[in-house]
């Protein structure tokens, strides 16, 4: 039977192999599957992460990774994991010397910029959701390609939206490249599409926007006309959300 859990360490071998397979945009899942470990095990440790996995009696079926207060959470990790971050990072990177060019021509700038921030407590902690609450980003979701389509995805990111609503996020972003099996389930389950942009890496990607005080769409369809006023959205709001979620996953937007 299928159950949705709390990642715990002894999950992270599987959701890490699983991350490392099937999610492929920024410079992460290039770092191997070591360092991404190390990476998901932060949103199971901060206060404001949250860390989910999907099983069966077979073994681990999904997992899905997101904050419920994004600048407090890279804040926390930065504080109490970034030694560590930074020390298999670096060894990941050594090992990986075309990776570590990639980051130091795209990231290393904008990271140690960020970390200076973040740690003289100047970032956006009020973080701009279109409500004004705290900003809350699901960051990852991936499922086993062998069981896609079954609902585990649907029920991943149901308990993301009840937790992160527990906790006080009204509403969520996240980022999926165009193209990719992500749009047509975000766009399935009721999500809004905010903008759409280049990546750091030059591909197309799309921000949406998911509700949290409501449950996900099931039976109705997104009509042609509900499509194109999705994406024409763009308000002020909006446009600050998505630089600070771009900000925290180092993805170039027009804005910078
Ligand atoms: C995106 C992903 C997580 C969806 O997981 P899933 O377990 O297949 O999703 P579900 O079965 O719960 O699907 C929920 C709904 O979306 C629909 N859906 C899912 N993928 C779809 C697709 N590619 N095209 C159209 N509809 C889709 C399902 O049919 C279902 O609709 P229904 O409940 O009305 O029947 C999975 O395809 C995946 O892991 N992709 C690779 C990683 C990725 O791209 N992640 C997103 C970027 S972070």
């Amino acid at each position: 039977m299928l159950a949705i859990d709390r990642l715990s360490r002894d999950d992270l071998e599987e959701t890490a192999e699983l991350h490392h397979r099937h999610l492929h945009m920024g410079l992460f899942p290039k770092m191997g599957k070591g360092f991404l470990r190390h990476y998901q095990d932060t949103f199971a440790e901060s206060p404001y992460g949250i860390a989910l996995v999907a099983r069966d009696e077979e073994g681990v079926l999904g997992a899905l990774l997101g904050t419920t207060w994004n600048a407090k959470h890279y804040r926390w990790v930065l504080q109490h994991r970034g030694p560590e971050l930074a020390a298999f990072g670096s060894l990941a990177l050594m090992l990986r010397p075309h990776v570590g060019y990639m980051f130091a021509s795209s990231r290393l700038g904008r990271y140690a910029k960020g970390a200076r921030r973040y740690l003289a407590g100047q970032s956006d902690t009020a973080s701009p959701s279109s409500t004004g609450a705290p900003l809350s980003v699901l960051s990852h979701i991936v499922t086993q390609d062998r069981r896609r389509r079954c609902g585990v995805g649907r029920q991943l990111l149901e308990e993301f939206r009840r937790l992160a609503r527990v906790r006080g996020a009204s509403e969520a972003v996240l980022v999926t490249e165009e193209g990719g099996l992500g749009a047509p389930f975000f766009e399935r389950i009721g999500c809004e599409c905010i903008a759409c942009r280049k990546g750091a890496d030059g591909r197309s990607v799309r921000e949406y926007r998911l509700k949290l005080d409501r449950t996900l769409r099931h039976d109705e369809r997104l009509s042609p006309l509900d499509r194109s006023h999705a994406l024409v959205r763009s308000d002020f709001h909006e446009l600050t959300a998505a630089r600070v979620f771009a900000d925290a996953h180092g993805i170039n937007t027009a804005i910078h």
